[in-house]
């Protein structure tokens, strides 16, 4: 399929953002998106680059109404040589098309996707912003678009990638997050949705987040939903603790999305010589090893988070500090690893790079 490209016209162009430290998180889009429809019997057809803008929507669209909506994130990151470097983006795709699969949508073919990704984000190479730590997040979505309101698979979607320059996800940047422990609401449920990245589980996750916030914590550390005493993910990220010489984080039991660069720091760790397990860990284990000195440091995992630190938890009425509330030699090693990785600045033993420019 050839890819139709209509460029924004000069005078319409948004102007470029010029303090690369106010960026924050998904606030800015740049001048172009990515489009691509599905019609059952048709298959995925139309493929355009267009201006960016609003999306026409039917009002019955059945993404409004039943939730079929999935996406992705990943990011493009500019090298100290001025190169533009993608990170492991075929494992997006496939991620893509395992919640697909789940939610009854259709599949994307992985190397055209990948390819409209690469020319969209060619095309918008200079927003991609310089400094470490930068990059431009990049958003592929699919959604019904079907107007009928019966509830059954869709059999027309919408597939669009939007991109934007971002700096850090959580306003303190790479300072240790306070993290609140939620008994009560539970995120996603073994044989549910919980490991695609689907929208609803957002939703679901946005009370649990505002209790946290009005009590002054930056994420959530989910339970489990069955017993409420194993920990799964911390707000949109993936969670690691090290104990011990243990660097431990929850297998994935399919309530848990496999973040990619959860498996990117399992990687990195265990060619480090750590000792890396994917196990269960209850709240008592950490909560325990807390008290007994054990509990070493502790990091949430993810693209939009990259490494985060974990400085505080607050659980059953009780502060628990990791690391006296500082950033921990491992977590700081990892967090550098894996930027050098993407920034092109070390080599790239596991070939993760994708150089696109
Ligand atoms: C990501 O890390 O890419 C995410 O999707 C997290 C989030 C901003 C929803």
């Amino acid at each position: 399929m050839e890819i139709k490209v209509t460029k924004v016209s000069a005078d319409r162009m948004k102007p470029k953002p010029t303090d690369e430290s106010k960026l924050g998180f998904g606030q800015l889009f740049t001048d172009h998106i990515f489009t691509l429809k599905y019609k059952t019997g048709k298959g995925w057809h139309d493929p355009r680059i267009e201006p960016y803008g609003p999306i026409p929507m039917d009002p019955a669209a059945m993404s409004l109404h039943y939730g079929q909506l999935i996406f992705e994130g990943l990011k493009a990151y500019r090298g100290a040589d001025g190169s533009v470097y993608l990170f492991r983006p075929w494992e997006n795709i496939r991620r893509m098309n395992a919640s697909a699969e789940r939610l009854c949508m259709p599949a994307l073919d992985e190397t055209f996707a990948l390819e409209a990704l690469k020319q969209l984000v060619v095309l918008e190479k200079d927003w991609i912003p310089r400094g470490l730590g930068t990059s431009m997040y990049i958003r592929p979505t699919m959604l019904a678009t079907e107007p009928a309101l019966g509830v059954r698979p869709a059999n027309e979607y919408l597939y669009f990638v939007i991109v934007g320059p971002v700096g850090a996800y959580y306003p303190q940047g790479f300072s240790p997050t306070k993290i609140w422990v939620e008994e009560e609401y539970v995120r996603a449920v073994r044989g549910g949705i919980g490991f695609c990245k689907a929208a609803g589980n957002y939703a679901a996750s946005l009370m649990a987040s505002q209790k946290a916030a009005a009590r002054g914590y930056t994420q959530v550390l989910w339970l489990d939903a069955v017993e409420r005493k194993y920990v799964e993910e911390v707000g949109t990220s993936n969670i690691f603790f090290l104990i011990g010489d243990e660097l431990v984080t929850p297998p994935l039991g399919g309530s848990i999305l496999p973040g990619v660069t959860r498996d990117s720091v399992i990687q990195i760790a265990k060619r480090n010589g750590m000792k890396v397990s994917e196990r269960p860990i209850s709240l008592d284990e950490i909560l325990e090893a807390g008290a007994r000195g054990t509990l070493r440091e502790g990091f949430a995992s993810g693209t939009a988070a990259i490494v985060s630190p974990v400085g505080q938890i607050f659980c059953r009425g009780k502060e628990l500090l990791i690391n006296g509330g500082k950033t921990g030699p491992v977590t700081e090693k990892l967090y550098n690893q894996i930027l050098e990785i993407q920034y092109g600045i070390s080599g790239d033993p596991f070939g993760w790079r994708l150089k696109i420019a």
